[in-house]
């Protein structure tokens, strides 16, 4: 099947840097460059009960699995919607009780090879870039990450066997290492994990400390927006980390993380590093017990805030949906 890419954008060699994405016309501050729905998704157990399980949205009194009783949905439509996903935990977990513990990893892991099995086309999150094309760097892996990788390939065998056939080791071993350079945790809009999940098109993007987009969810669908205005011909970049550490300590998760070394302009210049270690410093000396009481109130704020500002959009959605 002929991929359709994405308007406005496209693929190419990134010099250095292996594959890339760049703008085709010109995006302002603030516009959607594209959307992506996860391949494959799973919700942290943390969350469990608080979000459906299938669309991740958040309400109270949401209908629980009647058969594992760890599993919450919005409706009957959301059930059967993420049975295909959910039939490899259920059984499973209400078999091994307080002992199903495998990781977020190998549960995302899973849900990759069952879409695999069951999705043979290429699929909408996948105009650019295919899953089965991500850069995994199988050969820069030092002992430890591949002990960590032969440890999720025995959980996975360990917690999933009942419900799985599981592809050949080396093909096991590429697909923990692709997920872990390439996968994505979702956080809601006041930062909290909801889960892990894979956004093949959005993993194409690669990495500055100035990025021109941000990606943001919305239920489990990825969107990447302008930060910055961008050009036609411009490389589209992304941030794969926390921006508010100076360059030396930036840069070392990257080595660890993604095998390279960043030679963006923040990195070349450093001319924010000493406002960040100032940062740094500041986080890290404790804080007066007002202070900290301050924060906690204005916290709270800021979330009720936002939580009325969602609870009203949802009214305003469904009033206009009825008009
Ligand atoms: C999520 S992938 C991005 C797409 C990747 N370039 C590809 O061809 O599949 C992450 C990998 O891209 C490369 N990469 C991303 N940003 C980079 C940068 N600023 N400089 C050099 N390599 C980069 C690294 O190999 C990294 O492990
Ligand atoms: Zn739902
Ligand atoms: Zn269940
Ligand atoms: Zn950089």
């Amino acid at each position: 099947m002929k991929s359709e890419g994405i308007e406005g954008t496209d693929r190419f060699l990134s010099p250095g840097k292996g594959r890339g994405l760049k703008a085709l016309k010109h995006f302002k501050v603030g516009d959607l460059v594209f959307s992506c729905p996860a391949y494959a998704y799973v919700l942290t157990v943390n969350e469990r009960g608080a979000h459906c399980e299938f669309c991740f949205t958040r309400q109270e009194g949401l209908s629980k699995c009647g058969k594992c009783k760890q599993a919450y949905y919005c409706n009957v439509d959301c059930q059967k919607g993420d049975w295909p996903m959910h039939k490899l935990e259920c059984s499973a977990m209400c078999a091994y009780g307080e002992n199903w513990c495998p990781s977020e990893t190998v549960r995302l892991v899973a849900r990759i090879i069952v879409k695999q099995k069951l999705q043979k086309d290429r699929t909408p999150s996948e105009r650019l870039l295919a899953l089965s094309e991500f850069e995994s760097h199988l050969d820069k892996l030092d002992n430890e990450k591949n002990e960590m990788n032969e440890a999720d390939i025995a959980a996975l065998h360990h917690f999933y066997s009942r419900h799985l056939d599981f592809p050949d080791k080396a093909t096991l071993n590429e697909l923990f290492a692709g997920v872990n350079n390439n996968g994505f945790t979702i956080e809601d809009e006041e930062l909290s994990h909801l889960g892990s999940a894979v956004f093949p098109d959005v993993a194409l993007m690669n990495h500055s400390c100035s990025p021109n987009v941000i990606v943001t969810y919305k239920g489990t669908t990825a969107e990447v927006r302008a930060v910055q205005d961008i050009s036609p011909g411009e490389e589209i970049f992304n941030s794969y980390i926390d921006l508010l550490y100076p360059t030396e300590d930036r840069n070392e998760r990257l080595i660890d993380s993604y095998f390279f070394e960043c030679d963006c302009k923040e990195c070349t210049t450093k001319s924010k590093d000493k406002a960040k270690m100032e940062l740094q410093k500041n986080l890290s000396s404790p804080p007066e017990p007002e202070e900290i009481r301050q924060m906690v109130r204005y916290a709270k704020n800021v979330i009720e805030e936002f939580r009325k500002a969602k609870h009203y959009k949802n009214i305003l959605s469904c009033s206009l949906a009825f008009l």
